[in-house]
């Protein structure tokens, strides 16, 4: 494969990806989302490693689920139980399994900025699950997927994007891919979370949660140097979508979340499966939408 084929095959990010390729990678998760055969094996012989550096529960299962359903074999690598345990490094073990021949890699990582050396590396196309603060392309496109199929477009969308920007991937990769489709975003952060390297304004919690959509990040406690969060009922207090902020939403918008969810933290127990909420109608979209993009690395 040639490195331009391979650098279109593979996801590494939102930023620099074309609004029409979105746009297509979209299109096709709706084809999938509405066949009613469970299985279409058009991946059939082509092997898949899921190598995740970092816990995950929906990307890596539903990335399974995907691959699964298109008949491609699946190997699932998870770091705890391999030889990184021993030292090897992330780079070593990609190679390793490329060497093995796989056909494409869903890859999660801690680390930013490793994952463009590994890819101008390896011959298969690679799939960013993840990778430290950086980006969530597959989670923002499942985002986008999500919203469009409630508002039919994205087009002139105010978006609210509240609570841990400065350590969130999704609120990275939802802005720009967000931007490029005509919708504005906002921020709303404490001060010890905002990104001030990310071009959007900080609005207040009460101008937040009149958006179209009320995007609740989740508190990246695991990349906080000590005191960032001062305790969880001063940030809930603070910008947590309480039951009584919930009230104040407007009728048409939709709340979301990329989950794992604090409960009654950044959102109250009752309002994770609020009417208006698609927390986990975000989760069922990840299964197509992961089906378009292994198929679009391996077609
Ligand atoms: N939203 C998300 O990336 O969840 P996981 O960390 O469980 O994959």
């Amino acid at each position: 494969m040639t490195t331009t084929a391979l650098k279109q095959r593979s996801l590494l990010g939102l930023k620099d990806l074309d609004a029409s390729e979105i746009v297509s990678i979209l299109d096709r998760a709706a084809y999938w989302e509405s066949q009613p055969e469970k299985l279409n094996p058009v991946l059939q012989g082509k092997f898949v490693a899921n190598m995740f550096f970092e816990n995950s529960t929906r990307t890596r299962f539903s990335f399974e689920m995907a691959e699964k359903r298109l008949g491609a074999e699946v190997m699932n690598f998870a770091a705890a139980a391999s030889s990184v345990e021993k030292g090897e490094s992330i780079y070593d073990t990609v190679k390793t399994l490329e060497s093995m021949g796989i056909d494409a890699g869903v890859i999660r990582l801690k680390p930013v900025g490793m994952l463009e050396g590994i890819a101008a590396n390896v011959k298969v196309p690679l799939i960013n699950a993840g990778d430290g603060n950086n980006e969530h392309p597959t989670q923002a496109l499942l985002d986008l997927y999500t919203m469009r199929k409630h508002f039919g477009e994205l087009k002139g969308l105010n978006v609210a994007i509240i609570g841990d920007v400065r350590h969130s991937r999704v609120a990275r990769s939802n802005l720009w891919a967000l931007r490029k489709f005509g919708a504005t975003v906002s921020f709303c952060s404490p001060s010890e979370m905002q990104a001030p390297e990310l071009d959007a304004p900080y609005i207040s919690m009460d101008d937040a949660i009149r958006a179209d959509v009320v995007m609740m990040l989740r508190v990246q406690l695991e990349r906080h140097t000590t005191g960032v969060m001062k305790s969880a009922e001063q940030y809930r207090e603070g910008y947590g979508l309480t039951v009584d902020r919930a009230k104040r939403i407007q009728s048409h918008a939709i709340i979301m979340h990329p989950a794992p969810v604090n409960r009654n933290v950044e959102i109250d127990d009752e309002v994770v499966e609020h009417p208006q909420s698609r927390i986990f109608p975000q989760m069922s979209n990840g299964v197509p939408i992961r089906m378009a993009v292994i198929e679009r690395a391996l077609s």
